[in-house]
């Protein structure tokens, strides 16, 4: 590649990065690409190494891959991505579609639970149980606070998974219909209840656990089996236990 090509593929990346979602690594633009997201531009230093982990990984974006995948000089690679993944290929795309998280929010019935991570602190924990979310096939995540739950450290904690379920940032008076099963070690044991498919599993932020304002709408209060003197779990991890209660993913997992 040309100087002069590497430049305009460079200008092109900085040209759509303000409104795009990055996706950072083989592991997160398979995944994005898998669930519909709309690729805009994809950059690698090495095409054909891209390339032969599709065969390996992916073959099903094989195609595609060979159709977009832009080689740039690793020099370039380098100053459009701060940290460079190891499989050294990144990509710009379209943020999901907020109306199509509304509707898939709103839709009655619901054949899936929605998480609600109650104003989280930790990038890294939000991404967590996004991929969670779209692994159970939940119907969406959903955040309040001040914390963007498509801020780039989520979407790469996330792998991409963004795409297969619904994120959103609410205000606790805009959450969705459905009984509030909410989270906590002074709840009742989750063990003797059933998680409806329509609930919404709501969770604490990991400095100060519930909001009083969640705590006083809960349907339910449920706890996590604990041992004596252990005072909580991870969230992520507590939303992974909660999940696996519920039971899915369900036959057919929401889009
Ligand atoms: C790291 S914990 C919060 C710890 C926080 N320091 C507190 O005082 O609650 C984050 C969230 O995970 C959930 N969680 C953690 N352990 C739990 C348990 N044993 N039972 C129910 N929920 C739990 C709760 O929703 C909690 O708010």
């Amino acid at each position: 590649m040309t100087e002069d090509v590497a430049g305009a593929v460079v200008r092109q990346w900085r040209e759509a990065e303000p409104n795009a979602v990055l996706l950072d690594g083989f592991h997160a633009l398979k995944h994005a690409l898998r669930f519909g997201a709309e690729v805009r531009l994809t950059v690698a230093s090495d095409r054909q190494a891209v390339l032969a982990l599709a065969r390996e990984l992916a073959d099903d974006l094989s195609g595609v891959l060979a159709e977009s995948v832009v080689e740039i000089p690793a020099r370039a690679l380098r100053e459009l991505v701060p940290r460079v993944h190891t499989t050294a290929v990144a990509a710009l795309a379209v943020r999901r579609d907020a109306g199509a998280n509304a509707q898939a929010l709103s839709r009655l019935p619901r054949l899936a639970p929605i998480v609600v991570l109650d104003n989280p602190r930790n990038l890294g924990n939000v991404g967590a149980v996004v991929r969670l979310a779209a692994g159970f096939g939940a119907t969406g995540v959903v955040t309040t606070g001040d914390m963007d739950p498509w801020h780039p450290n989520v979407v790469r904690a996330g792998a991409g998974l963004h795409y297969a379920t619904a994120v959103e940032r609410r205000s606790l008076d805009e959450l969705p219909p459905g009984p509030l099963y909410v989270l906590d070690p002074e709840g009742e044991d989750i063990r003797s209840v059933e998680v409806p498919d329509d609930a919404l599993i709501a969770f604490g932020s990991e400095r100060h656990g519930i909001s009083p304002e969640l705590r006083s709408r809960a349907t339910r209060l449920v706890a996590l089996p604990m041992r004596p003197q252990v005072s909580s779990y991870n969230l992520a991890t507590s939303v992974a236990m909660t999940l696996f209660h519920w039971g899915g993913p369900p036959a057919v997992a929401p889009v």
